[in-house]
C-alpha cells in the first residue's frame, strides 16, 4: 500500500444546514487533480521483502513508498453528525465523509452517543477518534481510545487516530514520550493497519494560529514512523499516512507538504475556507 497524500477537514461543533451547503458548494466546484489520476515510479514489494531484509532500512523504505508522483489527495471532510447524511448526499464522489467520533462499542443504553454500526448504516465510511479536545473536555484515555480505534476498525470503518502532546509536554522534553504513549495503546487493540491514519495535531498548534514549523513537524512524523517500524512493522511504518494538524493553512500547507514523512493534513479552521483547496493541493 502506498501512501497516498491525505487531506481532511475536521468542521468541529461548527455550522448551519445553508453554511454547510455554501461549504459543499465551493467543494464541489473546486478544480483539483482527479484522485484517479495517478503518475509516477511505484514500488511495490512484499512485506516478506522487508522482513527478510533488515539491511532495507527504514529510511529506502520510506523513499520507496514517497517515489509516488501523483496528481490527487485522498480528500476527507467531517461534518457535525446532524449534516452528515445531507453533506453525503451533496458532496462530489471523488471525496468522502467522516464522523468526528463514534462510541466505544455496539450501541444501546448511552444516551446521546453515536454508534459505529449506525455510521455505516448511513453510509459514513471514516471516522475521527481520540481528538485532543475529548481527550481534554471528555478525559478520553489513551486506552479508551485506543478501544475506539479498535472497535471502529473491527466493523470496518476507516479511522483517523489523533496523537499530540500539550505546550506544558512539550517544553518539558517528553512530546516523543507522550506520542509515543498515544500511538501504543492504539498498536496494543490494533492488528489492521490499513485503514488507519494516524493525525499527529500538537495541542499547542490547533486553533492558536501557532502552526509547528516543518521541521518540528517532519522530526515527530518520523520518530512516530520509527515506533510503528521498531513495534508494530517495517510494512505498517511506510504504508502509515501520518498527518499534520494544527494552525494549517493555505500559507503555510507547501512547505509542510514538502516534508518526507508529512503526508497530509488534518484541518480545523480553515477546511470551513475556500483556502481548503489550496491545502487539498498542496501535494502537487
Ligand atoms: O482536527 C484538526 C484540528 O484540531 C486542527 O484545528 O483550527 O488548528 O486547523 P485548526
Amino acid at each position: 500500500m502506498v501512501r497516498k497524500f491525505f487531506v481532511g477537514g475536521n468542521w468541529k461543533c461548527n455550522g448551519t444546514a445553508e453554511e454547510v451547503k455554501k461549504i459543499v458548494t465551493v467543494l464541489n466546484e473546486a478544480e483539483v487533480p482527479s484522485e484517479d489520476v495517478e503518475f509516477g515510479i511505484v514500488i511495490l514489494f512484499e512485506p516478506h521483502v522487508t522482513a527478510c531484509n533488515p539491511s532495507c532500512d527504514l529510511g529506502s523504505l520510506n523513499l520507496m513508498h514517497r517515489l509516488l508522483f501523483f496528481f490527487g489527495s485522498e480528500v476527507v471532510v467531517s461534518p457535525p453528525f446532524v449534516f452528515l447524511p445531507m453533506v453525503k448526499g451533496l458532496l462530489r464522489p471523488d471525496f468522502q465523509v467522516a464522523a468526528q467520533n463514534c462510541w466505544v462499542r455496539r450501541g444501546g443504553a448511552f444516551t446521546g452517543e453515536i454508534s459505529a454500526e449506525m455510521l455505516l448504516n448511513v453510509g459514513i465510511p471514516w471516522v475521527i477518534l481520540g481528538h485532543s479536545e475529548r481527550r481534554s473536555l471528555l478525559n478520553e484515555s489513551n486506552e479508551f481510545v485506543g478501544d475506539k480505534v479498535a472497535y471502529a476498525l473491527s466493523l470496518g470503518l476507516k479511522v483517523i487516530a489523533c496523537i499530540g502532546e500539550t505546550l506544558q509536554q512539550r517544553e518539558s522534553g517528553s512530546t516523543m514520550a507522550v506520542v509515543a504513549a498515544q500511538t501504543k495503546a492504539i498498536a496494543a487493540k490494533v492488528s489492521y493497519w490499513d485503514n488507519v491514519v494516524l493525525a499527529y495535531e500538537p495541542v499547542w498548534a490547533i486553533g492558536t494560529g501557532k502552526v509547528a514549523t516543518p521541521v518540528q513537524a517532519q522530526e515527530v512524523h518520523l520518530e512516530l514512523r520509527k515506533w510503528l517500524h521498531d513495534n508494530v512493522g517495517a510494512e505498517v511504518a511506510v504504508s502509515t499516512r501520518i498527518i499534520y494538524g494544527g494552525s494549517v493553512t493555505g500559507a503555510n500547507c507547501k512547505e509542510l507538504a514538502g516534508q518526507p514523512d508529512v503526508d497530509g493534513f488534518l484541518v480545523g479552521g480553515a477546511s470551513l475556507k475556500p483556502e481548503f483547496i489550496d491545502i487539498i493541493k498542496s501535494a502537487t
